[in-house]
């Protein structure tokens, strides 16, 4: 099996913070102590509302960091000037207003072909690798490859938020776009709502080679740390995938 990198998002460290407006706790700080223990690459999404990250974390981060960064950004102009400015290693675009989703949650690249596949080519001409954050749909698949971005992160919240019959339906969907993806020449990842009790039938899938996981390890680490935290989600996707 191939190796499974783990991506640590640390956005919900800044949402602690902004909450009372304070310096503290650091997503920078959160993000270099992942960095340490076991985080492959950090992502931060900036989002347009700066709920979280705001842009002087990807200014501090961006020098410091000894892992890539994977910067999620919504499909706009504004967003696209920033990463360009910024050069993070990767870049997954991803929806952030309800006329840009799918109804599963992931970017509606089939209907904002030319603006995604503008964006992708701005971005890889500053030399950052895109990927599109979409619904494990094959409209959307076929649009993905019209955009030109070379990577995938296939959006798991449905998975995550069903249970039973349902639950397996999505997972099955799942890992046949990610056999689809990988056939047609995508880096395929995949993220949103993943914890330790769910992470493993997504772990199995072996054309996922990267997973984005963040609400989940930040909250844990309020009772265990960060590093155990970390460890605990990776023991996870071990037991699922031995390589990883
Ligand atoms: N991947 C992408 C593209 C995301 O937008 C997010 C959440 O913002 C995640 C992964 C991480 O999701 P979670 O915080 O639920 O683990």
């Amino acid at each position: 099996m191939r190796p499974l990198r783990l991506g640590v998002n640390v956005d919900h460290i800044a949402t602690v913070r902004q909450a009372r407006g304070t310096a503290y706790p650091d997503p920078v700080a959160g993000a270099l102590l992942a960095a340490a223990n076991g985080a492959d690459s950090i992502t931060i999404h900036l989002r347009e509302d700066r709920r979280h990250i705001q842009d002087h974390d990807l200014a501090r981060l961006t020098p410091v960091c000894p892992v890539p960064i994977n910067l999620e950004m919504a499909v706009t102009s504004a967003m696209v000037d920033i990463g360009v400015a910024a050069k993070p290693k990767y870049v997954c675009l991803v929806p952030e207003r309800r006329e840009e989703r799918t109804t599963e949650g992931g970017l509606d690249v089939a209907g904002n072909l030319p603006v995604v596949s503008e964006a992708c080519e701005r971005l890889a001409a500053a030399g950052c690798i895109v990927a599109l954050f979409i619904a494990a749909d094959p409209i959307q698949l076929a649009a993905a490859k019209a955009s030109g971005a070379p990577q995938l992160e296939i959006h798991t919240g449905h998975y995550a938020d069903t249970t039973g019959a349902e639950q397996a339906a999505e997972l099955a969907r799942i890992a046949a776009f990610a056999r689809d993806a990988e056939a047609m020449g995508f880096e395929v990842h995949a993220g949103h709502g993943l914890n330790v009790d769910n992470v493993g039938p997504i772990a199995a899938i072996p054309e996922i080679v990267e997973l984005n996981i963040g609400h989940a390890i930040i909250a844990r680490s309020l009772f265990i740390g960060l590093p155990a935290a970390i460890a605990e989600i990776r023991a996870a996707m071990a037991a699922a995938r031995p390589t990883a």
